[in-house]
């Protein structure tokens, strides 16, 4: 299970033998959602040692792969030698470029296990509507300029909230990727309960951690997906509530 003791990463030594050997596929998605952790090269080369000890494929998500803040530049699996023999990664265009639900992104990586997915595919769906192969097209042409404004807009959010909640005594890690905050929910507080008396007294949604598996349990995820005056507005709720992070009460 992952935990914030390991950084939200995932711990290889902890996996048993019998699991390692009985495993097929090893799925993992860094920069994450919902953890918003991010993983270092070494994780990856990690990740690839295990994956060939064991002869199991790796699956790396990286819906995120654009939205890194200040110098930050996330990891590709595909970087560290050794991952095409037995990996592939999946890029998402739901985030970079605002087409959530439109159902398109992309796979690279080996060959082998592209050829499989491919074999399922074509049995499980067809092609895209060509409107939104043709949309996807235009996206992934635009300018890195188009890039720089993306970062910089979810950038201004995170430190916009991250700041504005340190003013209510709220202290939330500033993550150096995705579109969420991930935070600890006051000691003794369970995430559901946090997450249901915050709605409760100010209309205010963030997620409740456990949601996402029960490592998440006693955290909360905070989206970053509105403008900024909304952003504004649910602090500001939150401050006219009285609800300090020291002394939360449900
Ligand atoms: C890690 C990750 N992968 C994939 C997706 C979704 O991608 P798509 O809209 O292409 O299914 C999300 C969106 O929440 C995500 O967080």
């Amino acid at each position: 299970m992952l935990s914030e003791k390991n950084d939200w990463l995932i711990d290889f030594a902890a996996i048993p033998e019998d699991v390692a050997r009985r495993a097929k596929i090893l799925y993992f998605n860094y920069p994450s959602n919902p953890t918003a952790a991010t993983a270092p090269r070494s994780f990856f080369e990690e990740a690839v040692a295990f994956a060939k000890k064991y002869e199991i494929m790796l699956v790396h998500d990286m819906a995120y792969a654009e939205l890194a803040f200040d110098d930050y530049r996330p990891t590709s699996l595909l970087e560290i030698p050794g991952a095409m023999e037995i990996g592939v990664e999946f890029h998402t265009l739901s985030k970079t470029y605002n087409m959530a639900g439109w159902r398109v992104g992309f796979v690279v990586g080996n060959r082998q296990i592209i050829k499989g997915l491919r074999t399922l595919k074509t049995n499980l769906d067809y092609g895209l509507f060509s409107a939104i192969q043709r949309a996807a097209e235009t996206a992934l042409q635009l300018p890195d300029k188009y890039l720089l404004e993306v970062q910089e807009r979810y950038q201004t959010r995170r430190d916009f909230l991250v700041e504005g909640f340190a003013k209510l005594g709220w202290t939330i890690p500033k993550p150096n990727a995705t579109m969420y905050l991930w935070m600890a929910c006051p000691i003794g507080v369970s995430s559901t309960d946090f997450a249901l008396g915050l709605l409760e007294k100010t209309g205010v949604v963030v997620t409740p951690g456990n949601a996402f598996g029960e490592g998440g349990e006693g955290y909360v995820r905070i989206s970053l997906i509105a403008e900024l005056d909304r952003l504004g507005e649910a602090l500001a709720r939150i401050e006219a509530a009285g609800i300090r992070y020291d002394r939360f009460e449900i």
